[in-house]
């Protein structure tokens, strides 16, 4: 197998405001904050590079456009010694960006989509798929052209003997649909937060009331493995009729942009090399703490021997 991970999905830049107190103010209100900084963005990406950074050997498929932030990202996954092949240059799109405004344990952002919206499925290749032993993709609902394709490619992925993985991430559109359920039935591991899981579950079948338990209940009748993830609460995974907890480790927290992706890429390193659950959901946690602790998604994120010794996992 050439690749053990085909990352598909968003690949963006992130531009990280990080100011303690500081709300934004219309009007022309100009206020100063603590640092800045521009990152590779993208729930997909950044999970695609904590999976590099853990030894995987990663492919990713996504598009960019021909400008400044393009080539930025494309030389990013390239120095994390990531396959980009199959990543696209559109010259009539441009790249999009995401701000994050970052204040302690919280962050809102504003995402200009740009070429996110031209990632489709008919983009990956049968050939890529069953030169992978994973596929994994992120943040479902801001992708309009890969998610109708995307419960197809899950599924020739798993004929071709791959497992699948999908962290929907939020729906800026409320509606929480579009074939969740249709790309669910071909998901090995489904990796949503708390608040995504409830939403999914509500809009999918309102029998299931809308409390977490019934949230994850309904997931579990769905998709062997389930990883919730609940910020500074931690992470819980349910698989077999089993359900471990894993509370988060204690960091000093500078943002949390990618904590869950970070999160994903360990829980999966564990998952694809058939480590206990508990040592999985471990190496998860510890990846998404240690993640918080620099600036942007990828800065901080640990290597396998630095996210071993942090959990205690020998
Ligand atoms: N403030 C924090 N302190 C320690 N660990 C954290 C913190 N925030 C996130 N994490 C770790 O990262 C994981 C994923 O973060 P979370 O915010 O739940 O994901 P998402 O970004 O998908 O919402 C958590 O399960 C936890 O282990
Ligand atoms: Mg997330």
């Amino acid at each position: 197998m050439r690749y053990d991970m085909l990352v598909i999905g968003d690949l963006n830049v992130d531009l990280n405001l990080i100011g303690d107190g500081v709300v934004p103010e219309f009007g022309q209100g100009e206020k100063l904050v603590d640092d800045a900084s521009l990152n590779l963005g993208g729930s997909s990406a950044i999970f695609a590079c904590q999976a590099a950074r853990l030894g995987l050997r990663v492919a990713f498929a996504g598009v960019v456009g021909d400008d400044v932030f393009g080539r930025f990202l494309i030389d990013t996954l390239r120095d994390r010694g990531i396959e980009t092949e199959h990543v696209r240059v559109r010259p009539s799109v441009k790249t999009g960006i995401t701000v994050h405004l970052v204040r302690a344990g919280d962050r809102a952002m504003l995402t200009y989509q740009g070429t996110l919206a031209l990632l489709d499925a008919a983009h990956v290749s049968r050939k890529v798929l069953a030169e992978t032993r994973h596929v994994h993709s992120g943040s479902f609902y801001v992708l309009p052209r890969l998610r109708p394709g995307l419960p197809s490619v899950f599924e020739d992925a798993q004929r071709l003997g791959a497992t699948t993985s999908l962290d929907t991430n939020f729906d800026p559109s409320g509606a929480w649909a579009g074939g969740i359920t249709e790309v669910l039935a071909h998901t090995d591991v489904f990796l949503p937060n708390e608040q995504e899981l409830t939403h999914i579950a509500r809009a999918a079948d309102a029998g299931s009331g809308g409390d977490i338990d019934a949230a994850l209940a309904w997931a579990a009748a769905r998709v062997p493995t389930v990883a919730l993830k609940l910020g500074a609460e931690g992470a819980a995974v349910r698989a077999g009729g089993e359900t471990v907890r894993c509370a988060a480790y204690p960091v000093e927290v500078v943002d949390t942009t990618g904590a869950g992706d970070s999160f994903d890429a360990g829980f999966l390193y564990g998952f694809l090399n058939d480590w206990p659950l508990e040592a999985a959901l471990r190496l998860g946690c510890a990846c998404g703490a240690l993640s918080t602790t620099g600036p942007g998604g990828i800065a901080a994120q640990p290597t396998l021997e630095e996210a071993r010794a942090f959990a205690g996992l020998a």
